[in-house]
């Protein structure tokens, strides 16, 4: 019998697990589970011997990728997949497959609600300010981006998007505000929500330079990879701008730095939790066990990340 491994240091909610069991077996694949494990080398004792592997954040790199000797293809349930050493998967004829738009709704409403929470001053009782009619941009109109819109729009903001990679036509027929370049998008906006991927080209991008840009009262949202950010502009901007705020899924490298000089004008999930509810659980799980079957199955890559 055919074996796939589900892998989640962080994991999915029990109905998602449960989805993807039904689904598995009545396929005849035998589901294997290892879940909130500390050490890589669980990781590489566990992929040895199986044929499929679904991964969220987890680390899939050449050790990994290597150890899974029948491994043929790992699906990371989840939109980024700067987590696959993807030259390694392909170097073992792996195919690596994301599953795009699953989580996305998940992470939009976290970054909505991180926006609230401060506006309201972290919900301490004192005279905060509304999201109603201030400018927020979306850097990268992808899945998640589209969903942040959508949902601020109910909000009352004014919406403006910078991507170019999505032509201005289909920004412009959801209702929001295309622009030309990213420097427009920062200088324009106080509300700037980061839907970047984290590759060779985007790290380090949110730099000094851009994040100068912003108006006075400023509020950098990263439900993205903390990898885009260059955390020591970021650092500086904070200390030049006092109504510079930064909201965060992702705790940041320089986290004591900006915990001892700007609290109240931080805040940072405890863990990366954008995708965290049950409806993205089971959406994302789902899809990388029907991804993986239609695979194995039929040869379908659809979602191949490593073409
Ligand atoms: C993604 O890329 O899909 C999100 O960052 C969610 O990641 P997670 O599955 O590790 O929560």
């Amino acid at each position: 019998m055919k074996k796939v491994l589900v892998a989640t240091e962080k994991p999915f909610a029990k109905e998602a697990v449960d989805s993807i069991k039904e689904i598995a077996e009545k396929a005849g694949y035998n589901l294997i589970l290892l879940e909130k494990y500390t050490e890589k080398s669980q990781l590489i004792q566990a992929v040895a011997d199986v044929d499929a592997m679904i991964i969220r954040s987890d680390i899939a790199d050449k050790d990994v990728i290597n150890a899974g000797k029948n491994l043929k293809i790992i699906v990371r349930a989840g939109a980024g997949y700067d987590n696959i050493d993807l030259a390694a998967a392909s170097a073992n004829n792996v195919v690596a497959m994301n599953t795009p738009g699953q989580n996305s709704n998940a992470v939009a409403e976290l970054a909505i609600g991180m926006m609230i929470y401060m506006a309201r001053g972290c919900f301490n009782g004192k005279s905060g300010t509304e999201l109603r009619g201030k400018k927020l941009g979306i850097h990268a109109y992808g899945n998640v981006g589209k969903y942040v819109a959508e949902i601020a729009k109910g909000f009352g903001m004014e919406i403006f998007a910078f991507d170019p990679f999505v032509s201005r036509e289909a920004i412009e027929k959801d209702g929001i505000i295309a622009l030309e370049t990213v420097e427009e998008l920062y200088s324009k906006c106080n509300y700037v929500s980061l839907h970047i991927p984290a590759n060779e080209h985007t790290k380090k991008s949110i730099n000094y330079d851009l994040l100068s840009k912003m108006p006075e009262f400023a509020v950098l949202v990263n439900t993205a990879r903390k990898e885009v950010i260059n955390e020591e502009d970021l650092l500086r901007i904070m200390d030049e701008k006092q109504k510079f705020y930064y909201l965060s899924d992702i705790e940041p490298g320089l986290k004591d730095a900006f915990l001892e000089k700007f609290s109240g004008r931080i805040y940072f999930t405890p863990k990366k939790m954008g995708a965290q509810t049950e409806e993205a659980n089971v959406n994302a799980g789902i899809a990388a066990i029907n991804q993986i079957i239609g695979f194995m199955e039929n040869g379908d890559n659809t979602f191949q990340v490593n073409k």
